[in-house]
């Protein structure tokens, strides 16, 4: 391809040299060939020859015989060659300027004359010299070009690659070990953007510089604050959990109130059958009507009411006694137990409860403080709503059953329910539909915080046909530590 190149172009460029030489030549000979100067021809066509590309100059008459040539030797010596036998075929068939070539030479051949007696002139031109002469053209081009390229190569070293270089350089090294200083980057560049460039680098380094104090300032400001943070939000859990175990023992004491109140309730009749027991042993005696059957029956009357009393003394101690760790307890006798002691307040309240309550089961772990008081909080509750609804007939109704390894309290009502617009709240602390004096919201929120921490349950509640249904749900088995 690079030959058929080569080759193409010498052509190409021998042929456009032929015609320019050769429409020069015809004009210099058209005079003389009208004057039949045959010597001046000679002339002209020699010093055309000492062209270096032209091999031959022919002058042709109309037979397509050579008149006279002109011929390059081996020593590039002119030969004059007249009249040979040469006969040159083809000529007549062209009209004007045509062109040809053999394996060494291409020919040029141009019409001079008049058309009566037309003549020839052909300019033979040497593909070797050609070739010779376009290698060194290129030889020059190239070297030329190596030396334009080597030179624009130093100008870009120099006046780019050198000042950029030296503004990465200064740029990696601020980057990296001299951040707290900055860089400083000198360049002497003829280029404008490329000193700008280091200009806007420097400024851009002044601005880092500054950046960074503010950002360590900033960085400062923001860990002093951290801690000031971290040992605050510490302080605020800390309040929050004392604030916790206060309410805690705020509704333990409540409930022990609720309980007092109730066993208050339940001695006055009790003291009362012992002090009217008293008051006939003591009217017989002083009659002297006292036999030893009426004091046995005295006897016998006052140890059942004592009874009584101490019986309720034993519910209210099991219900507030410390709980020994992973003691298991049986959740029937507990809710009983808790029910006797809220019952009496029921009655005065002309309420009617019902149980319905699965024997011993049993819970293994020590949570029976947390439930009796959350049954008292969720028992209150109803008693209040089914005094402020003004129920006719008034009813509380328990159950407590086991399923599997799951065990369900749950304490009916029949005041109507909660409105669906407070269901959310109920659980939340301080939130009370009474009356300040009559509650402070705490109930529920602290019945719900020991089911689920102490007990590992859950306390919740839906609203059925009758009213309220709170059920408190909780697994038998030891919670995992
Ligand atoms: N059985 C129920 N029927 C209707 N509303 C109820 C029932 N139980 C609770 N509520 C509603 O839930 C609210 C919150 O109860 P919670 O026990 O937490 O507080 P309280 O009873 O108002 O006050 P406290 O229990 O501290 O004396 C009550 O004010 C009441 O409006
Ligand atoms: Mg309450």
């Amino acid at each position: 391809m690079a030959g058929y190149n080569q080759y193409s172009f010498v052509k190409e460029e021998l042929e456009h040299d032929s015609k320019v030489i050769i429409k020069e030549l015809s004009a210099s000979l058209e005079k003389y060939l009208l004057l039949h100067d045959y010597g001046e021809i000679e002339s002209i066509m020699r010093r055309f020859s000492l062209i270096e590309v032209i091999q031959s100059i022919s002058l042709i008459d109309e037979n397509s015989m050579p008149l006279l040539t002109i011929r390059k030797d081996v020593n590039k010596e002119l030969q004059l060659e007249i009249n040979t036998d040469k006969k040159y075929t083809n000529i007549e068939k062209h009209a004007g300027f045509f062109f040809t070539e053999d394996n060494h030479s291409y020919f040029s051949y141009k019409p001079i004359g008049n058309s009566v007696k037309k003549k020839w002139v052909m300019v033979e031109m040497s593909k070797e010299i050609g070739y010779a002469r376009l290698m060194d053209l290129l030889l020059l081009v190239n070297i030329t070009g190596i030396i334009l390229i080597g030179f624009l190569s130093f100008i870009i070293y120099k006046i780019i690659y050198q000042p950029l270089k030296h503004i990465e350089y200064l740029t990696s090294f601020s980057s990296t070990l001299h951040k707290s200083y900055g860089v400083n980057c000198e360049v002497n560049s003829s280029i404008y953007e490329i000193n700008s460039l280091a200009d806007s680098l420097n400024q851009l380094s002044q601005e880092l510089l500054k950046n960074q104090a503010i950002r360590t300032k900033q960085n400062e400001e923001l860990r002093v604050f951290n801690t000031e943070l971290t040992s605050r939000v510490e302080e605020e859990v800390l309040k929050n959990r004392e604030k916790d175990i206060l309410l805690l023992n705020n509704s333990r004491l409540a409930a022990l109130a609720e309980m007092i109140g109730n066993i208050a309730h339940q001695w006055r009749q009790p003291l009362n059958a012992i002090a009217l027991l008293i008051q006939s042993l003591q009217i017989s005696y002083e009659l002297d009507d006292l036999n030893k059957k009426e004091f046995n029956e005295f006897v016998d009357d006052s140890l059942l009411q004592v009874d009584y009393l101490s019986r309720t003394i034993d519910d209210f101690r099991d219900l507030t006694k410390d709980e020994i760790d992973n003691e298991p307890f049986n959740v029937s006798e507990i809710l009983s137990k808790t029910f006797r002691l809220i019952e009496p307040s029921l009655m005065n309240a002309s309420i009617q409860s019902t149980l319905d309550i699965q024997d011993g089961i049993i819970c293994h772990h020590s949570s029976a403080n947390a439930l009796s008081q959350a049954i008292i909080n969720i028992l209150n509750n109803a008693k209040d709503a089914l005094i402020q609804q003004d129920v006719n007939e008034k009813e509380i109704h328990i159950q407590l059953k086991q399923v599997g390894t799951t065990i369900e309290i749950s304490i009916n009502d029949n005041a109507g329910g909660i409105p669906t617009e407070i269901i959310e709240k109920i659980f939340n602390a301080y939130f009370t539909t009474k009356h300040q004096s009559n509650g402070t919201g705490l109930g529920l929120y602290i019945s719900k915080k020991i089911i689920n921490k102490e007990m590992d349950g859950r306390l919740e509640v839906i609203n059925n046909a009758k009213g309220a249904c709170f059920r408190i749900v909780f697994s038998n088995s030891r919670r995992i530590c």
